[in-house]
């Protein structure tokens, strides 16, 4: 039988370790388990969140895993499993190494937690995402990429910065994968409801887009040892929050496409709902021509991806 409130986070890496740490803090969930190929990590990083609930009085109880079967009938697995950026790496450079470690832990997974809603967080996202639904077995409800949540981020932040005003009021919109080709959409941007087009200059709003789009690369540039995780924890957090309390609330995702937006077996990034079955609904938003050219160059680069996972005969012993 499914737990309801338990919330599995495979990979205690850093952004493995903020989804945990950030789903403890807020008390959304009965258990968190950590699992991790290194087991002191997880345990050392499990005791440490479970001591940050208690202090702040949260029901929530962190654990580490020994093994699979401590994550059994998990309600949401998240797997940040992976190797992250290193300063130079695209996304995609991961990309073989990646899609090796996300068909081990998605099939692992699938023995033990069959009905879960599994979340992908490792990179390259929207491949992985693909990889995770075609060689485990699980619905296209049940696998739901994260990214289009950051992204969006990452535009309001820009945004903020331009303008100097409007932190926390600004609803920014990015759809497509997450990549250099991702999708920012200032038509669909606001700030207190007014449209970001009233706001700011075509150059400003030019300025965001690009930024945004390399957004990833500018904090790698920094950190230089990793990539971000703060945002991108965050950012996980909140579709297992409303995947585990059922809100129905829309975010931009990773969604496998079966038709939506014309095109089909496929993940990109648009408009879902999420709730207590994963991906209950995809959002068809208007494109005008110019925005449906660069979705159109989005899908086209991670099909390339698709495309070099099959000719390595990566799908072969898969269904
Ligand atoms: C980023 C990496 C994690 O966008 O994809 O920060």
């Amino acid at each position: 039988m499914i737990e309801q409130s338990k919330v599995a986070i495979i990979g205690a890496g850093n952004v493995g370790s903020t989804v945990a740490y950030s789903l403890a803090v807020q008390g959304v969930c009965h258990e968190i388990v950590l699992l991790d190929r290194d087991k002191e990590r997880a345990k050392g990083k499990a005791l440490d969140m479970s001591q940050a609930a208690a202090a702040i009085r949260s029901h929530t109880v962190v654990k580490s895993a020994d093994s699979y079967e401590d994550i059994r009938d998990s309600r949401v697995v998240v797997i940040t499993a992976g190797s992250p950026r290193k300063p130079g790496m695209s996304r995609d450079d991961l990309l073989m190494i990646n899609a090796e470690i996300t068909k081990e832990v998605a099939t692992e997974v699938k023995k033990v937690a069959p009905d879960a809603i599994l979340v992908m967080v490792s990179n390259p996202l929207d491949a992985m995402t693909y990889v995770a639904l075609k060689t485990a077995g699980f619905s296209t409800k049940q696998v739901v990429g994260m990214a289009g949540i950051l992204d969006s981020a990452r535009m309001a932040h820009f945004i903020h910065e331009k303008l100097g005003f409007g932190a926390g009021q600004i609803r920014a919109s990015v759809i497509g994968g997450h990549g250099d080709d991702m999708v920012p959409l200032p038509r669909y941007s606001t700030v207190a409801g007014i449209p970001l087009t009233d706001l700011l200059s075509e150059k400003d709003i030019d300025d965001v887009v690009e930024r945004t789009r390399h957004g990833g690369a500018e904090i790698v540039g920094y950190l230089k040892t990793g990539s971000a995780f703060y945002a991108p924890g965050k950012s996980t957090a909140i579709m297992v929050e409303a995947i585990l309390k059922d809100t129905k609330q829309i975010y931009p995702c990773a969604v496998y496409l079966d038709g939506e937006y014309g095109y089909r077996d496929i993940v990109n990034g648009v408009p879902v709902m999420l709730g207590k079955e994963g991906v209950e609904k995809i959002i068809e938003v208007t494109l005008n021509e110019k925005e449906k050219e660069m979705f159109a160059k989005s899908i086209d680069s991670v099909a390339r991806l698709i495309e070099t996972l099959k000719k390595n005969n990566f799908f072969e012993d898969t269904k």
